[in-house]
């Protein structure tokens, strides 16, 4: 496996090689990372690239962009072990040599709403960069977990509105045995924390049973969910029930997914399940 820093050497590495698979990552890899990497493996007989970068465009100003945790070294040996071949870390001034003053925005009515609604630009971020590292990879094929089911779409929609010619592949989201989705940010959790964060993945299954035992009146259940969680201490941005298709408002016979943020201390986790 290569490290590479520039994008003059990823190019001249990747030069002539076809089937490229590619998964973007800002570090501090854990083993949800690792099975995008696995199924990028196994969906090409070329090179599996995995980009490492914290991108300062998706975070607001009082986020944790600075002490977002940085573990090249780690996370290198991890992905060697899962079977990528090259691993791109460009440092800020590579990536950013200028204000990045051309931007990719998504359409409103996707990136305002839930996470792009409590985390305004944050859509605008990753979508620019995602984009930026498309032109500098080249891939085929690109793999995004289900963790963040948002961005999964927006990235599912850029792809189809720019026309870029590269198959987007969802990862299925990985959890503690207890359930709990894994996370970079579940490292800022104290112990007490990480066996209360358990109520987050809880709270969602008790929205999905309510609509399973056929109430339709999604606000309350919502809004019971919201309560449950700030009864145990959380600060919760959204507990709702959407759509799979463009998270919309739920509808009888249409898949369905359960979304939540909450803050629970200073860390704020996210997370979701499909019925
Ligand atoms: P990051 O949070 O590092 O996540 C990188 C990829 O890993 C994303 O596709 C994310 O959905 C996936 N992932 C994270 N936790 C997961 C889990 N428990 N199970 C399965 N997949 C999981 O998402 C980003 O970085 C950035 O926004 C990025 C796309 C790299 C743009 O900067």
């Amino acid at each position: 496996m290569k490290l590479i820093h520039t994008i003059a050497e990823l190019r001249a590495e990747l030069a002539g090689r076809t089937g490229r698979a590619f998964v973007p990552t800002m570090g501090n890899l854990h083993e949800g990372h690792l099975a995008l990497v696995r199924q990028a493996r196994s969906a090409t007989a070329g090179p599996v690239i995995a980009s490492i970068f914290v991108n300062r465009l998706q975070f607001l100003p009082h986020e944790d962009f600075d002490r977002y945790p940085r573990t090249l070294e780690n996370d290198c040996r991890m992905l060697e072990s899962a079977g990528c071949d090259l691993v791109f870390a460009p440092d800020e001034r590579e990536l950013y040599p200028e204000p990045q003053g051309y931007k990719v925005h998504p359409p409103a009515e996707l990136a305002d709403i839930l996470e792009g609604h409590f985390r305004p630009g944050f859509f605008t971020g990753v979508s620019t960069v995602v984009h930026k590292l498309f032109n500098i990879v080249q891939p085929q094929l690109a793999v995004f977990g289900k963790k963040d089911y948002q961005q999964l779409m927006v990235i599912r929609r850029m792809v189809a509105q720019m026309a870029l010619p590269i198959e987007i592949i969802g990862g299925e989201t990985c959890r503690s045995e207890q359930g709990l989705a894994l996370s970079s940010r579940n490292g800022y959790l104290s112990d007490a924390e990480k066996v209360e964060a358990l109520r987050l993945s809880a709270t969602l299954k008790s929205l999905i049973a309510g609509w399973q035992a056929g109430r339709r009146d999604v606000a309350p259940l919502e809004t019971e969910a919201l309560e449950a969680l700030r009864a145990h201490g959380w600060q919760p941005d959204y507990v709702v029930l959407r759509r799979q298709r463009d998270l919309g408002a739920p509808l009888d016979g249409e898949p369905l997914v359960a979304l939540a943020a909450a803050k629970l201390g200073a860390t704020r986790l996210i997370d979701n399940l499909e019925l």
